[in-house]
C-alpha cells in the first residue's frame, strides 16, 4: 500500500499492510488478528514527525477516531477529551471557539490529538503537558483500555514515557486536557508581545494569541500541504553553563535561552544557520530558508537523501561547535 499521502514530508514508500480505525472496537478486532500480532505495528496519525527511508515491512493503522467533548466543568476549568484521531489544531480552534484557555499557543501545530502528549508538543512558551489531565491508550499485546495520568507519562522537552520504556506498546485512544475559563495568556515569547505590540493589542484575549501564533508560523515554517516537511527536524540541545560560557567567547550573539540547574539551551536554528546550511538546496530537497531546523522535500526526494543530509548537517555541528544534535522526528 502506498502511504505518501499518509506522512507529510510527502516521502513516496509503502507499507507491507495497512488499515485505518474509526472505533476502539475495530482496533481491538485488529491487534487481536493473528496475521497482524505478528507484524511490526505503526500508527499513524498527521504523519507529521517522521521520516521513512525505506519501505515499512510491517502494518501501519491510521488512527481514525473522532469527537471531541467536554466532560466536565468547575468554576475556573473545564475538562475537554479529544479522541485521538482529531486534527491538533482543530482541538485548537474548538477551544477558541468556546473560550477555553490554554493551548492557543499551540495553534497551527501540524498532526493529531494522539501524537500531541507522545512527544510532549511544544511552542511559543507553551507545551502540551502544562494543561494535559489525562489519556487513554490500548495496550497492543491485551487490547486492554489502560489510562494515564499525567505524572505517568513522565513528560520532558519533547519527551515522554511513550518514547522510551513504553515504545510500541499502547496506541493512545483519547486525551483530555484541563482548560482555563479565566485566562492566564503566555505571551513571554518575544515574537508574540513583538506583533501584539504593533498591532496595538494592550490586554490579548486567547483569539488574538491563537492569531499571532498562527501569523508567526505562516512566516517561519513551510506548510507541509505546499512544502514536504515534519516541522524542526532537531532538537534544541540543552548544554552546561560552563560549556555555554567557552562559546559565548567565540560566538557573542548565540541564540540560547537560561534553563534552571545551570543549564542552557541553544536555538539548533541558529547553529545551523551559522553554519551555512539554511537554504541550502540539493535537487528536489533541503534546509528551508526562512528556519533552518526545518528540512524540506521540495517534491520526488527519498527519505534516505533527506536522513542523509541531516547526518552531514549532525557532523558539521558537532565540528565546528562541538555539540551533538539530536533528532526529534522519528526514523523509519
Ligand atoms: N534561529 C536562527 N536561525 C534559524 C532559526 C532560528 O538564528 O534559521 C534562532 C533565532 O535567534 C531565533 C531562535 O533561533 O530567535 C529561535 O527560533 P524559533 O523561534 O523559530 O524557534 P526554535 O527554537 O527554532 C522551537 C521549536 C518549534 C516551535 C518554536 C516556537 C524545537 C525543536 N522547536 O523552534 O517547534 O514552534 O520553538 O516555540 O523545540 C517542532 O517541534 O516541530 C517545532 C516547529
Amino acid at each position: 500500500v502506498n502511504i505518501q499521502a499518509y506522512n507529510t514530508f510527502g516521502v513516496d514508500c509503502t507499507a507491507k499492510y495497512f488499515a485505518r480505525f474509526r472505533s476502539i472496537k475495530d482496533l481491538q478486532d485488529i491487534l487481536a488478528d493473528p496475521i497482524i500480532k505478528s507484524q511490526e505495528i505503526l500508527v499513524l496519525g498527521g504523519g507529521s514527525n517522521l521520516l521513512f527511508t525505506k519501505d515499512f515491512e510491517g502494518i501501519v493503522l491510521k488512527n481514525e477516531l473522532i469527537g471531541i467533548y467536554k466532560v466536565k466543568e468547575d468554576k475556573d476549568h473545564v475538562w475537554v477529551e479529544a479522541m485521538a484521531g482529531e486534527e491538533w489544531h482543530n482541538l485548537v480552534l474548538f477551544a477558541i471557539d468556546n473560550d477555553f484557555g490554554g493551548i492557543e499557543n499551540l495553534s497551527l501545530i501540524p498532526g493529531s490529538v494522539g501524537a500531541a502528549p507522545m512527544q510532549n508538543i511544544g511552542a511559543y512558551g507553551v507545551e502540551i503537558k502544562d494543561v494535559f489531565h489525562e489519556l487513554e491508550a490500548i495496550h497492543i499485546e491485551t487490547g486492554e483500555m489502560v489510562r494515564f495520568t499525567k505524572k505517568r507519562c513522565k513528560f520532558g522537552y519533547r519527551e515522554s514515557i511513550f518514547k522510551h520504556i513504553l515504545k510500541g506498546q499502547y496506541i493512545i485512544t483519547s486525551v483530555t486536557l484541563k482548560l482555563t475559563k479565566n485566562h492566564d495568556t503566555n505571551t513571554t515569547y518575544g515574537a508574540i508581545e513583538k506583533q501584539l505590540w504593533e498591532n496595538n493589542v494592550k490586554d490579548p484575549t486567547i483569539k488574538h494569541i491563537s492569531d499571532t501564533v498562527i501569523d508567526i508560523r505562516k512566516s517561519k515554517l513551510p506548510d507541509p500541504a505546499l512544502i514536504g516537511n515534519s516541522g524542526s527536524f532537531f532538537k534544541n540541545p540543552v548544554i552546561s553553563l560552563s560549556k555555554f560560557e567557552k562559546l559565548l567567547e567565540k560566538y557573542p550573539d548565540i541564540a540560547h535561552y537560561k534553563l534552571p540547574n545551570q543549564q542552557i539551551k541553544l536555538a539548533a536554528g541558529w547553529l545551523i544557520e551559522q553554519a551555512g546550511w539554511k537554504g541550502k538546496t540539493f535537487e528536489n530537497y533541503g534546509v528551508h530558508k526562512n528556519q533552518a531546523l526545518v528540512l524540506v522535500n521540495y517534491g520526488g526526494a527519498e527519505g534516505k537523501d533527506i536522513y542523509n543530509l541531516s547526518e552531514e548537517i549532525l557532523k558539521d555541528i558537532k565540528a565546528k561547535f562541538n555539540i551533538v544534535l539530536e533528532r526529534e522526528v522519528n526514523i523509519y
